[in-house]
């Protein structure tokens, strides 16, 4: 997987999150910060959006728990009901 920029102190990805953070080293992050869209609830009325919206969620933040180091922090804007999926931790 090749990096989008990469020095001594970073390095950057870009893509879909879900695709780039399953190819990363378990405890290899320092710091994720997340600012994840947000729209619940469904205000376009997508079928199964609910479904999908906090299964996204759910990956993603697995992927973090994975992949962060043990002392590690992480940074979410998010809407309140993240809280929901934020006990897989
Ligand atoms: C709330 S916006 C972030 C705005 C950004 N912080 C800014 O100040 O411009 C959410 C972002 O998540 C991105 N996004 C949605 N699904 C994604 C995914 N699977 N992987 C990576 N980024 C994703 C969207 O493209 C969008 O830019």
């Amino acid at each position: 997987m090749k990096p989008y920029y990469q020095d001594k102190y970073a390095t950057i990805y870009h893509g879909d999150c879900l695709e780039i953070m399953p190819e990363l080293e378990p405890e290899s992050v320092d710091l994720i910060i997340a600012d994840p869209f947000y729209v619940p609830p469904n205000i376009f009325k997508w079928k199964n959006f609910d479904d999908f919206y906090w299964a996204f969620n759910k990956k993603w933040l697995l992927e973090s728990k994975r992949i962060l180091k043990k002392d590690f922090h992480m940074f979410i804007f998010f809407h309140l009901k993240i809280w929901l999926v934020l006990n897989c931790f």
